[in-house]
């Protein structure tokens, strides 16, 4: 059984997918902790489902590199990225980018679910961006996180049409309508292995 670590900052629907894909007994994969950098109201899904939550406030570190480090220890406390079981940390929702040395203690084994068709619109305003730019398709993309921002492998894409005199918080639920069964589905596959991750031993 794969276990796995999500970090949130906001309401959490891809999470709350996730915990209601892993309470089916066959989904192969079980969510060991919630992490998020702030209160984020999504922590409530893991709270209600008994699933260990907590925050790691940037604030509360010297660095970006020293924040990372209490959270990945945080995680790794849940047996995510130690021990023979590689585990997975997936990225659903958190808007912080991950320091380097957060990033190569758990790489490639570390996922980010992306709304917008990357290399197209990275960042934090992705759905904004796309509006802006006059994009005609937009999506979702689940990739690998390396230390660049939203540059990593890219494993699962879906695209959306976007519609006229649509709003970024019309838009933005019609991706995530689409995101929540990718990312399940991706998660699912890599916990299968019938996903590989891009420099996985
Ligand atoms: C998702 O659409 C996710 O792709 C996006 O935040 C939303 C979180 O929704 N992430 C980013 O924009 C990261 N740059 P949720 O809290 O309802 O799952």
């Amino acid at each position: 059984m794969l276990k796995i670590a999500v970090l949130i900052s906001g309401g959490g629907s891809n999470l709350k997918a996730l915990i209601d894909a892993t309470a089916d007994p066959d989904f192969p994969a079980e969510i060991a902790c919630v992490g998020s950098d702030t209160d984020a109201p999504g922590l409530e899904h893991a709270r209600a489902a008994g699933i260990p939550a907590f925050v790691v406030r940037p604030r509360d570190s010297d660095s970006r590199e020293a924040w990372g480090e209490v959270l990945a220890a945080a995680i790794q406390e849940h047996h995510v990225g130690t021990g023979p079981h590689p585990g997975l940390v997936v990225s659903a929702g958190l808007m912080r980018i991950l320091p380097p040395g957060f990033v190569r203690a758990f790489s490639p084994r570390l996922i980010n679910t992306h709304p917008a068709l990357l290399p197209a619109f990275p960042g934090a305003h992705a759905v904004r961006d796309a509006l802006a730019a006059g994009a005609e398709r937009t999506g979702v993309t689940v990739h690998v996180i390396d230390e660049g921002v939203d540059t990593g492998p890219v494993l699962r894409q879906a695209a959306v049409d976007v519609r006229p005199g649509e709003t970024e918080a019309e838009l933005h639920e019609r991706i995530k309508q689409l995101e929540r069964p990718l990312l399940v589905q991706t998660v699912r596959e890599i916990a299968l292995g019938e996903l590989a991750l891009p420099g996985a031993r």
